[in-house]
């Protein structure tokens, strides 16, 4: 080799690196302003309280917890597609999304739980699993008198704290939830699951079958 050509070669990978730099510098920013989350929770929390479909009691609560928690609840975990009392009541009249309606959802079954997923686990089965009211009680707290220690140990381990099907035929293990999807909630962190946690507990109380508002 020259010392021509190792100066051209070596202009090259310059020129090449050159190239590099001047790519990442363009692309880089457009990438993290494209993901929008620059502000690390602070994106998620706005968003929260924008879409939180009911009236939020923030007194003594944590606000980033709160909008957090809804956007968690509302964007991501899907809780009231199977906690509100069925498909029929869960939107308004005329709020029906799958309808091709502007959606609005129904204050007087969010969250609060009634939601017959049928007998289970076969057709033949006597056991019928009907999703829990979620909404805080007359005592303040959620999931009808739930510490965040209560909730947090019922979506770590799916065991269910009111063992309200124990008679499931095996391999079904009657203790735990069955429907719930705590297998993949359970992975959530700790500051997630105290932001549902403190959500739970500033929505309005749905009155139900042993929950008294
Ligand atoms: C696929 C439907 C489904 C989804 C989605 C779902 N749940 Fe559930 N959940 C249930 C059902 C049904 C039960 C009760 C029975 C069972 O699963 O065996 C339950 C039970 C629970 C319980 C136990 C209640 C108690 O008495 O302590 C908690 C807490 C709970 N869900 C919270 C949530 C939260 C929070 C979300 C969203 C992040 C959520 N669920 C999403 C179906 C669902």
């Amino acid at each position: 080799m020259t010392a021509g050509q190792g100066f051209r070669v070596g202009g090259v990978a310059w020129g090449c690196l050159v190239t590099v730099l001047a790519v990442a510098s363009v692309v880089a920013p457009r990438v993290l302003a494209d993901d929008g989350d620059r502000d690390g929770d602070e994106s998620r929390i706005r968003r929260g309280f924008e879409i939180a479909p009911v009236s939020l009691n923030l007194a003594g609560k944590n606000r980033a917890l709160v909008g957090l928690g809804s956007y968690i609840v509302n964007a991501k975990g899907e809780c009231n597609g199977c906690h509100s009392a069925g498909p029929q009541t869960q939107f308004g009249p005329g709020g029906n999304p799958y309808f091709g309606q502007p959606e609005q959802t129904n204050p007087a079954t969010y969250l609060g739980g009634g939601r017959d997923f049928g007998p289970y686990p076969g057709p033949a089965s006597p056991t019928h699993i009907v999703s829990r009211n979620l909404t805080p009680d007359h005592t303040g707290l959620p999931i009808g008198g739930d510490t965040f220690e209560e909730f947090r140990h019922t979506i770590r381990t799916g065991i269910d704290p009111d063992l309200l099907h124990p008679n499931l035929p095996a391999p079904f293990n009657g203790t735990l939830l069955q429907i719930m999807p705590w297998p993949a909630y359970k992975n959530m962190t700790d500051r997630d699951l105290r932001a549902i946690y403190e959500y739970l507990s500033a929505i309005p109380c749905v009155a139900g079958p042993g929950h008294v508002c």
